[in-house]
């Protein structure tokens, strides 16, 4: 074996809501080799397989039975490129954030209104993740990726990755079966930029700035700076809800009691109402119990005050939603993942 195991690995620094956490065994891993000798020694052994990455949107458990495989290859390179498009693969182990600025400094256009996002390059098209009017999927063109049983490695188209929101098939079908080894993004060489986002719109017009994919950044990261608490200095993991999704008779009955809530159409017959607000109106922008609150900066956002246990996490998370459920008669939906064995 020729990869570094790590027996009992702290992954506390390796969580941004700062749980503690140990793996049993833990390995970075950066070629296609890497991955396989590192799957080949677990599944010799029997020992059950964990992907983590930049761990900006999980939920740990306090123990991790089993190898937990972290995704090192940063490469990032242009594969090839037509009269309008290039096609930009970047390795798993990329960080996000500076990804989306090298992309807008090269001239490649599309994920402007993703920056600021924590995580990693092979997480985001698990949660395929979005902001802003844009998601992940609307620039996707594929994901490579790695069976855990078999080592085989294999690519899956974009319309493959059945993503919808904040969800793929890595998420649901397919979770704990396969590694992310690298995306593959189609840009444009135009821009392109998405303003369908009110408050983007409004905040460009206000600061008089024309808008052009750089200052959509600029104005996206300020926007985030000032609403979101920042994970490295108030460990989160961004919402920790999803906005939940009713029929429209289901909205009108919540309206009886909410008529102000922020509604966004998704499909015929369906809309997204905003969990931040049902979670103020609940008055419960700034609850704190147990080491936990729910974040009086923007009250989606669950913050670890002091505690360290992720079982912890998740039953403080119950009782938010629980209380919600009571008032609104609405189900929220955890957002993060949990890793290792919670119960929820
Ligand atoms: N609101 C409140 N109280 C608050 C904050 C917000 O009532 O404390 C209400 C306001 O009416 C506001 C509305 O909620 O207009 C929506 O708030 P915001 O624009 O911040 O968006 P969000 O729906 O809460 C989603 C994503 C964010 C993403 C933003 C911007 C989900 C679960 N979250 O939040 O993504 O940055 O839109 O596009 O879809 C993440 O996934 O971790 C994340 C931060």
């Amino acid at each position: 074996m020729s990869l570094t195991i790590e027996k009992n690995k702290d992954l506390s620094g390796l969580n941004s809501l700062r749980l503690s956490a140990q793996a049993e065994c833990f390995c970075e891993v950066k070629s296609v080799a890497d991955w396989q000798e590192a799957l080949a020694w677990a599944n010799s052994a029997d020992l059950p397989v964990t992907i983590l990455g930049g761990g900006s949107n999980v939920v740990l458990a306090p123990r991790i039975e089993g190898l937990v495989l972290h995704p090192a290859n940063a490469e990032l390179g242009l594969e090839r490129e037509d009269a309008e498009s290039v096609f930009v693969r970047v390795g798993a182990g990329h960080d996000w954030d500076p990804f989306v600025r090298a992309c807008v400094d090269h001239a490649w256009f599309g994920l402007e209104n993703l920056v600021s996002i924590p995580g990693s390059c092979g997480a985001a098209p698990v949660q395929n993740i979005g902001a802003y009017g844009v998601d992940l999927a609307d620039w996707v063109h594929a994901v490579s990726c790695i069976d855990l049983n078999t080592g085989e490695v294999f690519e899956r188209s974009a319309a493959d990755c059945e993503f919808g929101y904040r969800t793929s098939r890595f998420k649901t079908k397919e979770a704990g079966r396969l590694g992310i080894l690298a995306v593959t993004f189609k840009l444009s060489k135009k821009p392109k930029v998405n303003l369908s986002y009110a408050a983007l719109h409004e905040a460009l017009d206000a600061a008089g700035v024309a808008p052009t994919p750089i200052n959509v950044l600029k104005q996206v990261e300020a926007i985030r700076a000032h609403k979101l608490p920042n994970p490295i200095v108030t460990p989160n993991a961004g919402s920790f809800f999803k906005n939940p999704v009713l029929s429209t008779s289901e909205l009108s009955a919540l309206q009886n009691l909410l008529p102000h809530i922020p509604v966004y159409p998704v499909a015929e017959g369906r809309v997204k109402i905003s969990a931040a607000y049902l979670i103020e109106q609940a008055g419960l922008k700034g609850f704190t119990e147990a080491g936990f609150a729910m974040s009086e900066r923007h009250s989606l956002v669950l913050i670890n005050l002091s505690a360290s246990s992720g079982q912890a996490c998740l039953h403080f998370a119950s009782r938010v939603a629980e209380r919600v459920h009571a008032l609104f008669g609405v189900l929220l939906e955890r957002e993060p993942i949990a890793l290792g064995t919670l119960a929820s």
